[in-house]
């Protein structure tokens, strides 16, 4: 009796598992694992055997086969994983880029009513169905690039029922969606422009009626904080995100982007990231160096704001784990593209290509805490992406211009996308 289904895939010219790579430190090609002329077998929406056509063949006699030969050079890698995203919001910030392009500063532009208090309004006024549109819009274009995993936290609501709106929304997309979804809540983003009272006032009812909503209704497990000048000083974060973690949260943080103090309260709360980092000196990357804090970059962010990156090389080598995510949002990082946002930071910061994978792959992964997925090998997810080149180099020399030709998420292929 035939009962179990297996998929079995390929040739492909390369397989790049990723399954001898160091959570830390540099990278280099031997850590990726390759496989050359290879097929795949899943079942079930996992990974199965990797070998010769015969073999898995031979291997899966007791299954019902679905063979699915590829007709063209194909490099197999593992599906991408965008650890920090804000791609559910309303309206857009063109006016803020724009202004931005005349040569204003991204503080200076939210004094003057654009920055995040701007699409906070728009959020607020937007329809859930327009909101879930547009995320579900975002959704597609990534899933298009190879991003089979998606963190997208909230932050444009500020104020409790907007944020458990938005968190409502990004559970619904994350049904809908064939890519998966992990929130984060980032209702700490900034005090916002109708709250009366003070930083401390508004974490309070954060910690007080927002956090133990969101556990009650189980819409996110993970705790995100702005600390900066402009948004929340480290000793306001450090409260703040003590009594999450009391609650049970995990922890993550945007740090270090204009002014340093947040990866120092990151490694103090043993946050699961801190994340930017444009403004690490030294002493920064030695602390995170020494912590199991993971270090997320976002080239996309430097990109849209035309600042310096984040020393990701320095981090790297003092032996960081150093992931790399988009940070779409629609102030700071309107590309979206993390592909073509890593591709040119590591020209800059000299990231080899097996960092660079790495960093949107099992360090991303582990960013999330995700342990499920990243690797090609046996009983993880089929989670993977194919694209048309013989070589996968090739995929990051072109610098986001090569599309995936094909996409599976737990094994299933999301439509021609192409
Ligand atoms: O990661 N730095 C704070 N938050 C976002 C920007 C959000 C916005 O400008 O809307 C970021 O860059
Ligand atoms: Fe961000």
């Amino acid at each position: 009796m035939k009962n179990n289904i297996a998929t079995l895939t390929g040739p492909f010219t390369q397989i790049i598992t990723m399954q001898n790579t160091p959570l830390r430190g540099p990278v280099a090609e031997h850590h990726l694992h390759i496989v050359n002329n290879a097929w795949i077998a899943w079942s079930e929406g996992r990974i199965g055997q990797i070998g010769q056509y015969k073999e898995l063949l031979e291997y899966y006699s007791d299954y019902t086969l679905n063979i699915n030969e590829i007709n063209q050079s194909s490099v197999l890698m593992p599906g991408w994983i965008d650890c920090h995203t804000h791609i559910c919001y309303g309206g857009h910030r063109m006016e803020d880029y724009s202004k931005r392009l005349e040569g204003k500063t991204y503080l200076q532009i939210a004094k003057e009513g654009g920055g995040i208090n701007r699409s906070v309004r728009d959020t607020r006024s937007a329809t859930d169905s327009i909101l879930l549109e547009s995320l579900m819009r975002r959704l597609a274009e990534m899933g298009q690039e190879g991003v089979t995993t998606v963190e997208v936290k909230s932050g444009y609501g500020l104020n409790v029922e907007d944020e458990i709106r938005m968190l409502r929304i990004i559970h619904e997309a994350d049904r809908i969606s064939k890519i998966n979804i992990i929130p984060t809540c980032l209702a700490a983003h900034m005090k916002p422009f109708d709250f009366q009272g003070n930083n401390s006032n508004y974490l309070n009812i954060l910690s007080n009626e927002l956090l133990p909503w969101i556990k009650r209704e189980n819409l996110s497990s993970r705790v995100d904080i702005f600390i900066e000048d402009t948004a929340f000083s480290p000793r306001e974060s450090l409260e703040y995100l003590m009594r999450a973690k009391a609650m049970g949260f995990d922890l993550t943080i945007h740090g270090d982007q204009f002014t340093t103090g947040g990866s120092q309260v990151a490694v103090q709360v043993n946050a699961n990231s801190v994340d930017h980092l444009e403004a690490s000196g030294d002493e920064e990357i030695q602390m995170l160096a020494k912590s199991n804090t993971v270090a997320v970059v976002l080239p996309g962010a430097s990109l849209g704001l035309g600042m310096p990156f984040a020393p990701m090389r320095k981090l790297l080598d003092q032996g960081c784990c150093v992931a790399i995510a988009s940070d779409w949002n629609p102030g700071s990082a309107p590309m979206g593209h993390l592909l073509t946002a890593a591709s040119i930071m590591s020209a800059y910061e000299k990231i080899s290509i097996p960092e660079i994978m790495a960093g949107i792959t099992v360090r991303a992964a582990h960013a999330l805490k995700l342990k499920d997925r990243a690797i090609i090998e046996k009983d993880r997810r089929a989670d993977l992406v194919s694209f048309p080149t013989n070589d996968y180099r090739e995929i990051f020399y072109r610098q986001g211009r090569i599309n995936p030709s094909s996409i599976w998420i737990g094994g299933i292929q999301l439509e021609k996308i192409n």
